[in-house]
């Protein structure tokens, strides 16, 4: 099959490479020249472990093309998918779709035969009819057919959450169209991949709905952790406790700092924006969003209590700044407003991340960045531990305690058993249990 993924952000590279390495023909196209000219010379753009070994191979199989260009592929194309941003718009939270468009009539422009259309982006509800009216509005001779085809990739499991899927949802009811998904995810059958075909506006609100859901599991057991906290109980405990119950699940119900990324906080809010628009209320989602937003700001708070209540002229090192391990995605991170608290009240604010710094520096003012754990730490007031990166979980307590000037360690995402941490003489502060 020839596939043309129109954009080459995230889900665009992740998908485009994925599927060349299934042995479909694809070309990853996107408007930045820098970005084509880098992966043309076999630079990943982004930090996904595995990606750049499966883009190596099927570049060098011959399977795997980029491209400046987008109407020589398409021409020849049988299926398109358009993998292009759709950040929240600025001031109301609604997501951009001007790229989204723009792509649409670029692509219709340069179809030459029958073509299936696939939004991977994640779109609101009623987006596909929008493009289905441009195509055929604007591009009347042309045989197009519009799907949709939402991803569920996580960052730093990309490659594994593609090829091992717990679903695939299709939205189109067109026989040609479903025809040709089937035939773009076969080789997924062999992991036993439910394909799951349903109307194409049910399709863009399962991306919503499930991340949603999430997003609430997660402020659910946050809040849990609060009054876990207040009680004296155990939030691990009680995580487990109902998560061994199959209606509950045991997943995303880890008590932490409040979610960040690329996705949660985006796609929450343009869900609140498309209840709102249609005269419903989704009072959960808003809610969700809400104790999310307090949360990393009161992480900061929790922090400066740790330090007896306050952090002025103490330095405070933080252990990792992405939104979670193995990205070095910075969006909407936690640490963003942890730091302005802390900064806000007074602390010199130091931070080491293995692969977010360079993005951090972007994002963030006045902190000093290290080489490791160990560095930050010499002569700080207390570490803080934001995510959970594989090298944090096995400290040196030893060796830190010798370098801090107060052995404080409030760990965010409870990966430390307190009696470990408290054996070495360290002060240890988690999150829903009893300080
Ligand atoms: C998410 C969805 O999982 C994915 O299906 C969708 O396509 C894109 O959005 P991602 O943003 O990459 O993926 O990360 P995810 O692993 O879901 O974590 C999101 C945030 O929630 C992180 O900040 C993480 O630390 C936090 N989280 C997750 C928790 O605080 N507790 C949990 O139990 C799980």
């Amino acid at each position: 099959m020839r596939i043309v993924m129109v954009g080459s952000g995230y889900v665009g590279l992740v998908s485009g490479a994925c599927m060349a390495d299934f042995g479909h023909n694809v070309t990853c196209v996107d408007k930045s020249v820098d970005k084509i000219d880098a992966l043309n010379a076999g630079k990943v753009p982004i930090y996904e472990p595995g990606l750049e070994t499966i883009i190596d191979h099927n570049r060098a199989a011959g399977r795997l093309h980029f491209s400046k260009e987008l109407a020589g592929p398409v021409a020849d194309a049988d299926v398109i998918f358009i993998a292009v941003g759709t950040p929240a718009r600025r001031g109301d939270g609604h997501a951009d779709l001007s790229y989204v468009y723009a792509a649409t009539r670029e692509i219709a422009a340069a179809v030459t035969h029958f073509t299936v259309l696939v939004t991977k982006s994640t779109v609101p509800v009623g987006t596909g009819d929008e493009i289905e009216r441009i195509c055929r509005e604007e591009f009347p001779e042309k045989d197009i057919v519009v799907v949709s085809n939402p991803e569920f990739l996580r960052e730093g499991a990309a490659i594994i959450d593609f090829k091992r899927p717990d679903r695939i949802v299709i939205g189109t009811e067109e026989p040609r169209a479903i025809e040709i998904m089937r035939e773009v995810y076969r080789p997924l059958y062999l992991n036993e991949a439910p394909l799951f075909f349903c109307e194409r506006r049910t399709s863009e609100l399962i991306k919503y709905a499930a991340n949603a859901f999430l997003a609430m599991k997660i402020s659910f057991i946050n809040e849990m952790a609060d009054l876990c906290e207040m009680l004296g109980t155990d939030v691990q405990k009680l995580a487990k406790g109902i998560g061994m119950d199959k209606r509950i699940g045991d997943k995303f119900l880890h008590a932490g700092p409040g979610y960040g990324g690329s996705c949660f906080p985006k796609d929450t809010l343009a869900l609140v924006k498309t209840a709102q628009d249609h005269n419903s209320s989704l009072r959960l989602i808003e809610t969700t969003v809400a104790i999310n937003e307090n949360r990393k700001r009161a992480m900061g708070r929790k922090v400066i209590a740790a330090c007896d209540g306050s952090v002025r002229g103490k330095k405070i090192a933080l252990l990792g700044l992405t939104f979670k391990p193995n990205t070095d995605d910075m969006r909407d991170a936690p640490s963003i407003s942890i730091i302005q608290a802390l900064q806000d009240g007074g602390a010199d604010v130091h931070a080491y991340d293995p692969e977010g710094m360079d993005a951090a520096r972007q994002l963030l003012g006045d902190v000093t960045y290290g080489n490791d754990a160990y560095e930050i730490a010499d002569a700080a007031d207390a570490i803080v531990l934001v995510t959970e990166w594989d090298e944090f979980r096995a400290l040196d307590f030893r060796r830190l305690k010798l370098c801090m000037k107060t052995p404080i360690l409030v760990d965010l995402r409870n990966i430390y058993p307190a009696s470990e941490v408290k054996r070495h003489g360290f002060v240890y502060f988690s999150i829903g249990k009893k300080a």
